[in-house]
């Protein structure tokens, strides 16, 4: 297959990336990369997927979020991560859906955020929880066989700079996490929440 992975230089999407490259034709995108992309910007996806053309996955694993405490949340601060890490997926299979081969497949990145809370995570929570109702919405109205899930991991055991704020959550090794997004491509499930820890 031919799959784009969007965010394959950071540590979700390499490993979705390394997961994939040893059965399929993985295309690597970010905003630096040599294909880049800013999933923020319509013009710039629509810009990459014309490049690119006709694949048979799409991957995302971007979204950045703003972490303050409730009281110190602006509107600001929801629509940064809103229009980043909801938005900016949901956009991507708007826009690349005529892009995707009968069957094809959109893998979107959540995270554990969505089922369990931390402090400071009020607005990665709402992303996540939004954007997994999406999945499950948008996999019932996607034309052509076409297959949408999320993988939604616990923090990673390598990101070690974020562990202080997961006490006691389950850290999960970046290459299981990159075997969901292989079973997500390859795999037949459809408006599926891959969780993992
Ligand atoms: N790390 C964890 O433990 C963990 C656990 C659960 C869920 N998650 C979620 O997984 C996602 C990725 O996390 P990560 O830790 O892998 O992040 P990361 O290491 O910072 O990587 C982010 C990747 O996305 C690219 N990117 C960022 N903004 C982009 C944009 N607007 N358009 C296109 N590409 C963009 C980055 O490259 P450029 O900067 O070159 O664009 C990079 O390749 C986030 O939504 C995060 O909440 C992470």
């Amino acid at each position: 297959m031919k799959v784009l992975v969007i965010g394959a230089s950071g540590r979700l999407g390499a490993a979705a990336a390394e997961a994939l490259a040893d059965r399929h034709e993985v295309l690597e995108a970010s905003r630096s990369g040599e294909l880049r992309v800013d999933l923020t910007e319509a013009g710039s996806m629509e810009n990459l997927l014309q490049q690119v053309g006709k694949l048979d996955a799409i991957v995302a694993c971007t979204g950045a979020v703003p972490f303050k405490p409730l009281a110190d949340l602006s509107e600001e601060d929801f629509k940064a991560g809103f229009m980043d890490k909801v938005l900016g997926q949901v956009n991507l299979v708007r826009l690349a859906t005529p892009y995707l081969n009968d069957g094809g497949s959109f893998t979107l990145t959540t995270g554990v955020l969505a089922r369990e809370p931390i402090n400071t995570g009020v607005v990665a929570s709402l992303a996540n929880g939004a954007l997994e109702s999406f999945v499950m919405a948008a996999a019932a109205e996607l034309p052509r066989g076409l297959r949408i899930n999320a993988v939604s991991p616990s923090v990673l055991e390598e990101a070690t700079n974020y562990h202080d704020y997961f006490p006691g959550f389950t850290k999960v090794p970046a290459e299981a996490v990159g075997q969901a997004y292989l079973k997500s491509v390859e795999g037949i499930q459809t408006g599926k929440v891959f969780s993992l820890g």
